[in-house]
């Protein structure tokens, strides 16, 4: 770690893309705790200027050298980038916080959720710290709530995963399928929409305007994807519950920004949903909103651009009092990857004033 000085230097690295753009908002937008913020991306946007805490800032290309006097390096890049320069930034003496997979799943690099195990953050032997992926953070606060109270034996859930979880790139494979699909009578004969669609589907392996797609990430052991997989792994470590049942569907939807999840939870001691609002209602990052005798419902179109996890639709299981059913929408580029990392990085800065 560079010497503490009063303010940290923070760099966001990746900051021209979907979490970046984000990441940027939210520092000008929380309580400003930072002396220089440094800008990095690719040499393609080496010299463009982005716009933080109301400044215009250059951007820097990726190099060793960009990270001098970093203090704390939000990293918002693909995997095999972040994989290569994590450690570098770290050997350079930048607490690396890294919202890409390349990690997560590692044993020397804590996998932190604040309202959920910020203790972890601590104990980083490689400099390193991640951010879980963004399905996972859609969830997770909720569920650890549940979890501290319940004790969570057992996880299934249904993904509802927006475009933006692929990027910039799924959000504008999206709107150019919708204008190739806008106004149409489309979706209504097998093909039609593949046949409008054509081969342009973007980052995904089927056309996503009026459809859903059974499938997120890529391909992993017995049929699995790799974001079912992500899920099981990095709530088992956040909860540090080795040994928990998860059982994921991940669905990408045609929705811009927002991931949703139908979860199944179940736990060792009977709940009452009254006990499990009472936890959600009074739990930090998370608002309840369930009311559907009245007609209204959690959507994630409604949701989007918040900073909270939402829960709604909560029910105890029909054939099962140790076991709840409800829905959540959390925002993928806030508290599904910028804003997690953003507090992550807030908690690490408060070791230099502490
Ligand atoms: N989107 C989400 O909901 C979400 C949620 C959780 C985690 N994440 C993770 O966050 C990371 C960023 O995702 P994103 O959705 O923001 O992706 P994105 O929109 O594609 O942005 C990628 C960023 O990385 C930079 N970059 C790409 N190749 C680079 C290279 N060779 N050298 C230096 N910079 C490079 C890009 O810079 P240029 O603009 O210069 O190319 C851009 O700033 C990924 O690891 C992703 O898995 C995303």
């Amino acid at each position: 770690m560079n010497q503490p000085r009063s303010a940290p230097t923070l760099a966001v690295v990746g900051a021209t893309g979907a979490v970046g753009t984000v990441m940027l908002q939210i520092l000008s937008q929380h309580a400003d705790i930072w002396g220089e913020i440094r800008l990095i991306a690719s040499s393609r946007s080496a010299g463009r200027k982005l716009t933080v805490r109301g400044e215009e800032v250059e951007v820097h290309a990726l190099a060793e050298e960009a990270f001098e006097g970093v203090d704390i390096a939000l990293f918002d890049l693909p995997d095999e980038i972040a994989a290569q320069w994590a450690p570098i930034a770290a050997a350079k003496g930048a607490v690396v916080v890294d919202n890409s997979a390349a990690f997560r799943m590692d044993p020397d690099v804590p996998l932190v959720v604040p309202e959920v195990n910020p203790h972890a953050v601590r104990v980083r032997p490689r400099g390193i710290v991640a951010t879980p992926n963004c399905t996972t953070l859609s969830m997770i606060v909720a569920v650890g709530a549940l979890h501290a109270e319940f004790g969570l034996r057992e996880l299934v859930v249904s993904s509802y995963q927006a475009v933006s979880g692929v990027g910039m790139a799924g959000v504008e494979a999206l709107r150019e399928q919708t204008k190739l699909v806008a106004g149409t009578e489309l979706g209504t004969a097998p093909g039609d929409v593949r046949r409008a669609v054509g081969e342009a589907t973007g980052p995904f392996p089927e056309p996503i305007a009026l459809n859903v797609l059974p499938w997120v990430g890529s391909p992993a052991d017995d049929g699995w994807s790799s974001e079912e997989m992500k899920i099981r792994g990095e709530s088992r470590k956040i909860l540090d519950r080795p040994d928990l049942k998860v059982s994921a569907t991940c669905v990408r939807v045609p929705v811009v920004t927002t991931h949703s999840l139908a979860v199944h939870a179940r736990f060792e001691n009977e709940i009452t949903v009254q006990r499990a609002y009472e936890i959600l209602s009074t739990s930090p990052g998370v608002v309840v909103f369930d009311n559907p005798a009245a007609g209204e419902f959690l959507t994630p179109a409604d949701v989007v651009g918040t900073d909270p996890t939402w829960v709604g639709r909560v029910r105890r299981a029909l054939d099962d009092p140790c076991a709840l059913d409800f829905f959540v929408c959390g925002d993928n580029l806030r508290k599904g990857s910028a804003l997690n990392t953003a507090q992550i990085a807030e908690l690490v800065a408060a070791e230099w004033s502490g």
